[in-house]
């Protein structure tokens, strides 16, 4: 048996219906909708934007947004046509199984956790930034620094970071919404989104008459930009390559991709959804086409507030109330209502990450690639229980001590690492199994393919040595435990020696 043995199709469709062991369904069309929603509109719009124009793409970050969405929504159908073709829970992870064999199926669920665990890991920590933001606003006294930030920053007073207290805790309280159930977290995640969507409607409306023409002139960085000292104690020097001009551009798509992460996590909720084959495209693409424009809106009018630079000085965290506070007078209400929207919508989001972690593991463990705790479920609730206490310490970990620009950073290229392999998976599919039944089907599958892979590359580039090296060494990692333990306990495997013993 080689390393890419794969999962029957048949097999995979017979484990979709297999409902009565199985996870409950409940969400339709509108739900996943809401669920794609709800994944998407986060840090990556309210803390990631401000990075971006900050430290690369400047007033041009409008234009990484136009380049993540064009790899997004390439990516996007691609996905839709996978999950409309295989609605089982597990993504990325689910279809490459079928597709390019176990070995990969391994590699994207392992890189998949880049994605949901650091990805919950990124939102906590921004959560921790606008908690505070509200505690000043409403209150007038802050966490002290110390204890919401992590050991590697240092505030300009030179005070250096423990750990991020608050952002451990909006990760345990959300593990207990998940533990209790997904239809009630459902129920919540819907109202969070249309409060989402309002605040970012309210500040494109009221934002639009404080835009300042001269923050969006020049366009792009100039290469004599000069240098900035950033809380991490680095210096930033606008003259670096991935910092100013196009590539800087470049970079700053490789960022905001993090703003469109999501819309995937949908498919990881096919096995919670009622008529997957019809819903799980539309919950992928419409969310997708609506953000995309909310976001080139509110980034425009972000940029057009306050000058570039002061998003990686004084700017840098809650970046947003910062701009209205001081850009948009008489708006102090507007940065309190944002404030408080804000915090509700990066709950939303870690929601989604925590319950789509899980659901890939779960099915991960179900195929034996990973132990068999990940897919116990809980005796009354019908939860992965277990998994999502492993998943909650561990992402803990990373929210507790490590900063949100390396989180988020390696959120962004573990995903587009994924949506690399989706969409060659979708044209080796094509190619070898043309007969499979399709309900959804990416249009001009051989142009779709290969530029959404080629895009997607090309925002990994844009991300830089540091973060090549992460993934690779994370990547290593997955291999140990593959190696060690995957192999030797996959249930594909497992049925193929009994089938070969029978006949021999
Ligand atoms: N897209 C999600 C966010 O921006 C991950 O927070």
């Amino acid at each position: 048996m080689g390393l890419f043995i794969k999962k029957p199709l048949g097999q995979l469709m017979a484990d979709t219906t297999d409902d009565a062991s199985g996870l409950k369904r409940t969400l339709g069309a509108g739900a996943l909708v809401a669920l794609g929603i709800g994944a998407i509109i986060g840090a990556g719009l309210f803390v990631r934007t401000a990075a971006a124009a900050g430290g690369h793409a400047g007033a041009a970050v409008t234009l990484s947004f136009a380049i993540a969405a064009f790899g997004c929504a390439l990516a996007g159908l691609c996905y839709a046509e996978f999950a409309s073709m295989i609605p089982i829970a597990g993504s990325a992870y689910t279809y490459s199984y079928t597709t390019m064999g176990e070995f990969v199926a391994w590699i994207i669920g392992w890189d998949l956790v880049l994605e949901y665990a650091l990805g919950a890991a990124t939102v906590a920590i921004a959560w921790s930034q606008y908690l505070n933001q509200l505690l000043s606003d409403f209150f007038h006294f802050t966490i002290p620094y110390q204890w919401c930030h992590s050991p590697f920053q240092a505030s300009a007073a030179g005070v250096h970071g423990i750990m991020n207290i608050p952002a451990v805790a909006i990760l345990l309280i959300l593990t207990l919404l998940l533990i209790k159930g997904t239809s009630e977290s459902a129920f919540f995640n819907n109202i969070i989104v249309i409060v989402k969507v309002s605040i970012v409607l309210l500040i494109i409306v009221f934002g639009w008459h404080y835009i300042n023409p001269a923050n969006h002139t020049p366009y792009l960085i100039p290469a004599n930009a000069g240098k900035i000292r950033l809380n991490t104690g680095q210096i930033h020097d606008y003259a670096d390559a991935l910092n100013h001009g196009w590539l800087g551009v470049l970079r700053g798509a490789g960022i905001v991709f993090f703003a469109f992460i999501g819309f995937d996590a949908v498919s990881t909720a096919a096995q919670d959804a009622k008529n997957p084959r019809r819903d799980m495209p539309i919950g992928i693409l419409v969310s997708l086409v609506i953000c995309t424009v909310l976001y080139i809106l509110f980034s425009h009018v972000l940029t057009g507030l306050a000058p570039y630079k002061e998003f990686l000085s004084q700017g840098s965290e809650a970046s947003v109330s910062y701009a209205i506070n001081n850009y948009m007078p008489g708006f102090g209400w507007l940065s309190k209502l944002v404030t408080v929207a804000i915090l509700a919508g990066f709950s939303s989001v870690i929601l989604v990450m925590l319950l789509g972690q899980t659901r890939v593991f779960y099915t991960m463990s179900k195929d034996g690639l990973v132990p068999s705790s990940f897919s116990r479920l809980h005796a009354k609730f019908r939860t992965p229980y277990k998994s999502q206490w492993m998943f909650f310490i561990f992402v803990s970990l990373f929210a507790a001590f490590v900063p949100d620009n390396i989180v988020g950073d390696m959120t962004s290229i573990g995903t587009l690492f994924a949506f690399v392999l989706v969409c060659i998976g979708i044209m080796i599919l094509r190619i070898k199994s043309p007969e499979v039944k399709r309900p959804f089907k990416t249009p001009l599958y051989w142009v779709v393919c290969p530029l959404g892979a080629l895009v997607c590359l090309c925002m990994i580039a844009g991300l830089g040595w540091e973060n090549w090296a992460r993934l690779f060494v994370w990547l290593l990692i997955g291999f140990v435990i593959y190696f060690g333990y995957g192999i030797k306990n996959s249930k594909v495997r497992r049925e193929q020696r009994e089938d070969n013993n029978e006949v021999t």
